[in-house]
């Protein structure tokens, strides 16, 4: 007889993006037709060359060998120089930490402040991500309410706040809203998280796509605080902005010298270090980073701009995203529920979206930071997450479809109805 498993993970079910992402394969295999994705946030552009050559030529040389926690120190200094000259945030390389994707170095980063019984603050409407690797870590998610058009408002983060509040996560651009906070409401929580002796995490893996104003880092705001008083920590990825999704790359600026040193122990012992030749890919990708990112901005912005208003017109989205890769669309005229929607949705139609009540679980937990039931927020009940990362033809397909399917559901309906 085996062992029971009694750990945090095992209470931790597996997010919504997981399920359709088996869902779609599934249906790929049965149908053997290939399905429109738009569930996950994987850009349909490349790399630019000077980013392969160098993995290539690093392999090539030999240039394979463990680099260390923290990474390169070349990587480092680059990825410093960039924070300085295009974030407006001061760092150094012994602050610096290259991580294998920025997925990994949120996690070491949670797992680097996380203590028995610490709460972290996030939004109600989340990376599923987000959540687990918080339980993950030890911490105990709260989840705080949004306010209109799905904003942050610190009389609420506030409210939900206790004294074992650690950590406010930010994520502007957001996943799966694409919000983009503006330099008063950074400000602003920034103030709170200081004057409530609180750790600030800013996920800024869509830095690079903001559609309507400049993209703001979190920890520009603390460029003349002393190192040792600084709190806002800074996740960074090449994923999106230099489309290197399968490289795995990120980098986390730490606020101050304890917790850079506290995170190098961590990732000691969560992964070695990096890959090598990937971390070379990576000084190639900054080097030519203002035209890779421009030219990707332009593409991801051309696909909203293009596919999204027919979304807008039918009701179902009430404006463009000002950020990300995603859009989230309100189905409740079909009367179908989001899971709903997308299972029948890729079953009729051949196209993957996320139900969007995934984005919205709410844990709750026993004395041991384990799952012992959750449910889903019910005003997400009838949200839907597409990514407009994709390639055009396959997102106007996965749009028409969309819409095709609406107004079939609207039919059936009335049919059922009458
Ligand atoms: C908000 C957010 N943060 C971080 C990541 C992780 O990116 P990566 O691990 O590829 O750097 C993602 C990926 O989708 C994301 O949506």
């Amino acid at each position: 007889m085996s062992p029971d498993i009694l750990s945090a993970a095992s209470s931790i079910p597996s997010s919504c993006l997981h399920t359709i992402f088996r869902a779609a394969q599934e249906a790929e295999q049965r149908t053997d037709t290939e399905v429109v994705k738009l569930h996950v946030g994987d850009p349909y552009f490349h790399p630019a060359d000077n980013v392969a050559d160098a993995f290539v030529d690093a392999v090539r040389r030999g240039d394979t060998k463990y680099t260390g926690p923290d990474g390169l120190p070349e990587l480092r200094e680059a990825a410093v120089e960039k924070l300085r000259t295009d974030n407006g945030v001061e760092s150094t390389v012994d602050r610096l930490l290259v991580s294998p994707g920025s997925c990994e170095g949120l996690a070491a980063l949670l797992q680097t402040l996380a203590e028995p019984g610490a709460e972290i603050l996030l939004p109600e409407l989340h990376w599923p991500v987000h959540l687990q690797q918080s339980l993950l870590a030890g911490f105990r998610p709260v989840l705080y309410p949004l306010g209109t058009g799905f904003r942050p408002e610190i009389e609420r983060i506030a409210a939900a706040a206790s004294p074992r509040t650690k950590v406010l996560l930010i994520n502007s651009p957001a996943n799966p809203t694409g919000v983009v906070l503006d330099p008063d409401e950074i400000a602003s929580l920034l103030d709170l998280a200081r004057a409530r002796g609180w750790h600030v995490i800013s996920d800024e893996a869509y830095e690079h796509f903001c559609y309507e104003r400049a993209h703001m880092s979190v920890a520009s705001l603390e460029r003349d605080v002393p190192v040792d008083e600084r709190i806002v920590h800074s996740v960074f990825s090449f994923s999106k902005s230099f489309a290197m999704t399968g490289y795995r790359l990120g980098y986390i600026a730490l606020a101050n010298d304890r917790a850079a040193d506290v995170m190098r122990v961590v990732q000691e012992a969560n992964i070695i270090g990096t890959s090598t030749p990937v971390q070379y890919a990576g000084i190639a990708a900054l080097a030519s980073r203002y035209e890779a990112a421009a030219t990707n901005h332009k593409l991801v912005q051309r696909n909203r701009d293009v596919a999204l208003p027919p979304l807008i017109k039918a009701g179902l989205l009430s404006e463009l995203p000002a950020g990300g890769w995603y859009a989230m669309l309100d189905v409740t005229r079909t009367g179908l529920d989001a899971e709903t929607f997308a299972l029948r949705l890729l079953d009729r139609k051949g196209i993957a979206v996320v139900a969007g009540n995934g984005f919205a679980m709410r844990p709750q937990l026993d004395d041991q930071g384990h799952i012992r039931a959750h449910d889903y927020a019910p005003w997400a009940r009838h949200l839907i997450r597409i990514a407009f990362c994709v390639d055009p033809i396959a997102l106007e397909t996965g749009v028409r479809k969309i819409l095709e399917f609406v107004d079939e559901c609207g039919d059936e309906g009335l049919a059922s109805a009458g």
